[in-house]
């Protein structure tokens, strides 16, 4: 069964593409490297042994897009090509709607003409803003988004809403996700931030390994347990999973949207993803605290009921699983480089 994954060679998309094989689809690749390295396709093809079909294509050059869908006349997508930067968004708002707005409406207007089965779509824990009470459910309202990013993924949401109103026999998927972490557990694929990352996980890896010499903590004087925020951090595999159980569960039987958080239901504060990976690797993480970063939430975490009953999904790696193979990862980034 022909699924395209439009930002396959990016963080989420390069793990989910492997699960996808494993499971016995056939992924097929667009994504025009803005945010990826064309070296992860070979990755992929290390991990999985199999060769991997890709575009070079902007999911927002409809003639392009239009040229592939005919070609391979897909069953599934999955969607992951956007940006994601919070505080890049902030500065530079039209590049996420343009990205993230304008080209989702393109691909529907690309897809109308196909046989679609399932449509699954990357959203984020992001729009729920600051809620009222945690661990949140899906049924938690949404808030007003904290920077045009969340703006775009809460419009993603609703106008695929809308359009799929109209088209019983496509089903759609929105997933939720928490802060993805980690790396493959061969440490073959992983994450790849572009200049001075803006998450933590990845700044902790730079920071271990010599690339930076001081990791800032935003604030320690939060009301929570410890004064750190906390977050819910999910093993990027274990997402991926969830995205091949949801494209699953759409290509078998008609559902109406559903809506979907991913997450463990565990909170970690920041000292503690600190404490982990320095228990994990043995190695130390020079850090300083500084203050609040704007927008950060105190304390967010999902409860993964609804995933857990619909799909049977649940996290196989804890934190530290995460973090030791996004260290292996790190390891390997700087053979690769070289
Ligand atoms: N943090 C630091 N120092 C850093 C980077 C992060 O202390 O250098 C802290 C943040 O203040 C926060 C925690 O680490 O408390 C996690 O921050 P991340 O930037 O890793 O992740 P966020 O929770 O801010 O962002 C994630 C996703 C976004 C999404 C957002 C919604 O990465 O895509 O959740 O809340 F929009």
């Amino acid at each position: 069964m022909k699924i395209i994954v439009t930002g396959g060679a990016g963080f989420i998309g390069s793990h989910t593409v492997v699960e996808l094989i494993d499971c016995g689809y056939d992924p097929v690749i667009i994504d025009d490297f803005r945010n990826s390295e064309k070296f992860i396709l070979k990755q992929i093809e290390g991990i999985t042994s199999k060769p991997i079909k890709h575009y070079e294509i902007d999911c927002g050059n409809v003639k392009e897009m239009k040229r592939v869908f005919k070609e391979e006349n897909p069953d599934g997508i999955i969607h992951f090509a956007a940006d994601k930067a919070v505080n890049e968004s902030v500065n530079n708002p039209l590049k996420y709607y343009e990205n993230n707005v304008s080209n989702l409406i393109n691909l529907i207007k690309v897809i109308e003409e196909y046989d679609i089965k399932s449509f699954v779509f990357s959203s984020s824990c992001t729009v729920y803003g600051e809620p009222d009470s945690i661990p949140v459910k899906e049924s938690t309202p949404t808030k007003a988004a904290f920077s045009p990013y969340g703006e775009t993924k809460q419009m993603g949401e609703k106008i695929l809403l809308d359009y799929f109103k109209n088209k019983p026999t496509c089903n759609l998927s929105l997933l939720r996700y928490f802060n993805p972490i980690g790396a493959h557990r061969t440490g073959e694929i992983g994450e790849l931030p572009i200049g001075v990352p803006n998450n933590l996980v990845p700044f902790i890896m730079q920071t271990a390994s010599g690339k930076r010499n001081v990791l800032t903590v935003f604030g320690n004087d939060y009301d929570t347990p410890d004064g750190y925020c906390i977050r819910d951090y999910i093993h990027v595999v274990d997402l991926a999973v969830a995205h091949v159980l949801t494209l699953k569960h759409g290509v078998e039987q008609v559902h109406q949207p559903l809506v979907l958080n991913v997450g463990t239901g565990k909170g970690h504060s920041v000292l503690e993803v600190i404490r982990t990976f320095e228990e994990q690797t043995g190695e130390k993480v020079n850090f300083q605290i500084g203050e609040r970063r704007a927008g950060d939430v105190p304390s967010i975490y999902a409860d993964n009921a609804l995933i857990t009953s619909v799909l049977g999904w649940k996290p196989k790696y804890n934190l530290g699983d995460a973090l030791l193979h996004a260290w292996k990862w790190e390891q390997r980034i700087q053979q690769l480089m070289n």
